[in-house]
């Protein structure tokens, strides 16, 4: 009979997610924006990108949401987390807020596929924290639990809303569902007691996202220095070696950021 050799398990890799607390802290590629302006950095790199992958960013950009923002807490499986993001990212919505407040938040790489990077990613230690920092922005924050009291088609989506999902195996904890402004759930008509979490988080986000993009009559709403800030920094993440690019062309001339970009390089 033929033998088969065993396999040592090998653990896909998780992504390498930033380690800030509290909303995204500034990196490199912001550190970049703020020292030389978006528009020099677009000028400079729009060159060196395709007209596709330039018509692409601004597709994406002109139908991103800000207003409808997930959050996810203690997140146990990185299969989870990860498709959380790849969703929420696929949706077009900008923010994912991570709560830590008993499990490292971790995602798997293979099911992102990176699209993390273009969003932005906040992490918080405490939910109260979180959910006074969306109130303080005008954001309503609710709760998801199979016993929430408001239908998901009843949520009002007339305001910026942020929803939290809870983990795979207790949910929301009490203190979190306390400190929302209320609790929805998705209705079940079958024998399951709930949803998978980032299966939930995909019904939700998909049809708050879709209700908000009718009411504002339009894909997007960002403001146009977010949309400014983001452009820059998406062009400088599809470049390799931006910022060596960007200083060297600073150090050769200084850029009108006013004069109309160059047209892209097809090649
Ligand atoms: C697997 S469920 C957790 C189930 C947990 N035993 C509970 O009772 O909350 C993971 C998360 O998905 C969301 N969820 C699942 N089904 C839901 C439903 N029918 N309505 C609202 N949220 C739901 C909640 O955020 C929940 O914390």
């Amino acid at each position: 009979m033929r033998k088969f050799r065993e396999q040592p398990f090998e653990k896909p890799p998780e992504e390498d997610l930033p380690p800030a607390t509290g909303p995204r802290a500034p990196d490199a590629i912001d550190r970049l924006i703020a020292q030389h302006g978006p528009a020099t950095i677009c000028a400079i790199l729009a060159p060196v990108l395709t007209a596709e992958r330039v018509a692409r960013i601004e597709h994406v950009l002109a139908a991103r949401l800000g207003s409808i923002v997930p959050v996810v807490e203690d997140v146990y499986e990185p299969h989870n987390g990860a498709a959380v993001i790849r969703s929420a990212e696929a949706l077009g919505l900008q923010e994912l807020h991570v709560l830590e407040t008993g499990v490292r938040f971790q995602a798997l790489r293979g099911i992102t596929r990176g699209c993390h990077r273009w969003m932005d990613l906040a992490r918080w230690r405490e939910a109260a924290a979180c959910v006074d920092a969306l109130h303080a922005r005008g954001f309503m924050v609710l709760a998801t639990t199979p016993r929430g009291a408001i239908p998901l088609d009843a949520v009002d989506v007339s305001r910026p809303v942020a929803v939290v999902f809870g983990n795979e195996h207790a949910g929301l904890p009490d203190a979190t569902i306390a400190a929302c402004d209320g609790a929805v759930v998705l209705p079940m008509f079958g024998f399951t007691e709930s949803f998978n979490l980032s299966v939930t988080a995909a019904l939700a986000m998909s049809q708050l996202a879709a209700r908000r993009r009718a009411l504002l009559g339009k894909d997007g709403d960002l403001d146009d220095a977010r949309i400014a800030h983001l452009r820059a920094r998406w062009y400088a993440l599809k470049v390799r070696g931006a910022a060596g690019i960007v200083e060297r062309a600073v150090r050769r001339a200084p850029i009108d950021p006013s004069a109309p970009a160059e047209t892209p390089d097809p090649t």
